[in-house]
């Protein structure tokens, strides 16, 4: 039966109408235990919920529409590497790949573990060697540079974790990041590298992808063409990364040179898999071990906690509650540290590209919303950019504040200044300001009564805007990690709650398919192809382009 006319759906749909003109001021107000009730941790990180527009009948009734659901035993189905990825017939491994080497997991008579840390060795042993000077490349001078090349899940959890563990990187090798194919993004990164210092890692889970195949040949050309006569030893610049491990091959990389992840792996969970190479590279292979281990105590977490208790299980509800009841569709990822400031698109990826789907696992269409838009920036730059639409615009905007309660940086006032601007943001989001206080407060401030009366309306808030905060000891590969795997496992659980496969991605497909004839088009005369008038109206003008 479709979730939405199950008896716990339409009970939260009663509740909804019940509580909507509740507000959270009210709330805090009537329970002076609020925080400490609606607040979860998980070892030293805490889940705020508190400011979130939930009352205990709403939790109630809400875990029991995960019960209605099956969450628990399709969280018990994935860590057990059941095939729950339906229309890709595969498993869903992403946790094994952070697993301690002393637990097994058996799947389809193999025990997956031993191969895993079998890989993370080659990978440490990778480090080690380009690092120290074991490996070099074709004129025997070290690496200086790393160019890391891949697209969407081979590209932004690399990309996201190598800037925010920036305080915990090793000297001695800059990691330049290049996906588009947009032609500035390797004229850049290669512009900023030598060829002789220069190591190119080309991650892609299919070593097929257009952009990475187009930025890979690009890079091999460039080496080529700066090693001069130590050209022939170009691969000596290559490390390949795929679950096809036998395709670097075919580009040229030898096999000692290519690392291997798995089918079970999706692209936009596979930053703790060999596609985390250039994190192990900037931070060492220890430190990635630590940023393995924080997403295992997430996963432990996840795995037994009780369900009233159990953080991706509560925040998954949580925004279930704001999206499908309260019809919040977007989410603001507001993290407190300028080291995230790569995590909104990284969740863009893990969350729109899980949960944007509109038909169940068994085909049919869904009749109610899916997973939410999201957007965000740090703090407090967010602050001087949308958040006024956060505060006054018509439609609300749930929130995310993620608050590392320490910094790496030796500048406290800054970081004072920093963690109060969250909290105070959070405040007024759930507070606002009243026509009455934002009146005493120009009265107070001289404003005459005329004027007084003309801004009020411009100066009130109306409050009640849905927000978590998570807060962090510190930013560091452990908590970089448990952050990391709460929101995989909060994406799973409201995938779960929608009856939807969140680990296929057929939606990206169709634009691909269509960018073949049209490129063939492009470079070529004549149209080919049928379009409709636009395509091929446009078609014609990019052919007409200035080439100069
Ligand atoms: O286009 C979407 C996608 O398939 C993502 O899911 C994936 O992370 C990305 O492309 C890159 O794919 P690959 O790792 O195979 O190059």
């Amino acid at each position: 039966m479709p979730i939405d006319q199950t008896a716990p759906w339409r009970a939260l749909a009663a509740h909804a109408s019940a509580v909507r003109q509740r507000h959270l001021r009210d709330l805090f107000a009537a329970d002076a235990d609020r925080f400490t009730r609606f607040s979860f941790r998980c070892g030293d990180m805490l889940l705020d919920l508190s400011r979130q527009r939930l009352e205990d009948e709403t939790l109630r009734l809400l875990l029991e529409l995960a019960g209605e659901a099956d969450v628990l035993r399709w969280r018990d189905r994935m860590l057990a590497g059941e095939k729950i990825n339906l229309t890709e017939n595969r498993a869903v491994l992403h946790t094994a790949l952070r697993l301690p080497e002393s637990r097994s997991l058996v799947v389809e008579g193999e025990d997956v573990v031993p191969m895993v840390h079998r890989e993370l060795r080659r990978m440490g042993g990778m480090v080690a060697a380009i690092r120290g000077g074991g490996w070099t490349g074709a004129t025997g001078k070290h690496f200086r540079h790393v160019i890391a090349i891949g697209i969407g899940g081979s590209d932004l959890g690399p990309r996201m974790a190598v800037e925010a563990l920036t305080p915990f990187r090793e000297p001695g090798l800059d990691i330049h990041f290049v996906s588009n194919v947009d032609g500035a993004d390797i004229a850049r990164a290669v512009a900023a590298c030598d060829a002789a210092t220069t190591l190119v890692i080309v991650a892609s889970k299919t070593f097929t992808t257009q952009e990475t195949m187009t930025n890979a040949v690009t890079a091999r050309d460039w080496l080529k063409a700066g090693l001069g006569g130590a050209s022939d030893g170009w691969h000596r610049h290559f490390v390949g990364i795929s679950a096809n491990p036998q395709i670097p091959g075919g580009f040229g990389i030898p096999p000692e040179r290519v690392l291997q992840f798995w089918d079970w792996v999706g692209g936009r969970y596979s930053l703790w898999s060999a596609i985390g190479l250039p994190i192990a590279l900037g931070i060492g292979i220890d430190r990635f071990h630590q940023l393995l281990a924080g997403a295992h105590e997430m996963d432990e977490h996840f795995a037994s906690a009780p369900p009233a208790e159990n953080l991706p299980l509560l925040m998954g509800l949580a925004g279930i509650w704001n999206i499908n009841f309260l019809g919040h569709r977007t989410l603001a990822v507001l993290p407190y540290d300028q080291g995230l400031s790569k995590l909104a698109a990284y969740l863009q990826q893990a969350d729109m590209e899980s949960n944007g789907k509109g038909v169940d696992r068994w085909g049919r269409p869904v009749g109610y919303d899916t997973g939410p838009i999201v957007f965000g920036e740090p703090g407090t730059n967010g602050q001087h950019a949308f958040y006024q639409l956060l505060h006054q615009g018509p439609q609300p905007v749930p929130a995310d504040f993620i608050v590392p309660l320490g910094s790496q940086y030796r500048l406290d006032n800054h970081h004072d200044i920093l963690v109060s601007n969250a909290l105070a943001q959070a405040e007024a989001l759930m507070r606002g300001r009243t026509r009455d206080e934002a009146a005493a407060e120009m009265r107070a401030a001289g404003l005459s009564a005329e004027q007084t009366a003309a801004l009020a309306p411009h100066r009130m808030f109306t409050g009640n805007r849905p927000s978590t905060t998570l807060l962090l000891p510190r930013l560091d590969p452990h908590h970089l990690g448990m952050l990391i795997a709460l929101y995989e496992h909060k994406i799973f659980v409201q995938g779960c709650i929608w009856g939807i496969n969140s680990f296929d991605q057929w939606g990206v497909e169709l634009g691909k398919q269509l960018a073949k004839p049209i490129l063939e088009e492009l470079t070529s005369a004549g149209l080919r192809h049928h379009h409709d008038a636009a395509t091929s109206g446009l078609i014609e003008l990019a052919k007409g382009r200035d080439r100069s």
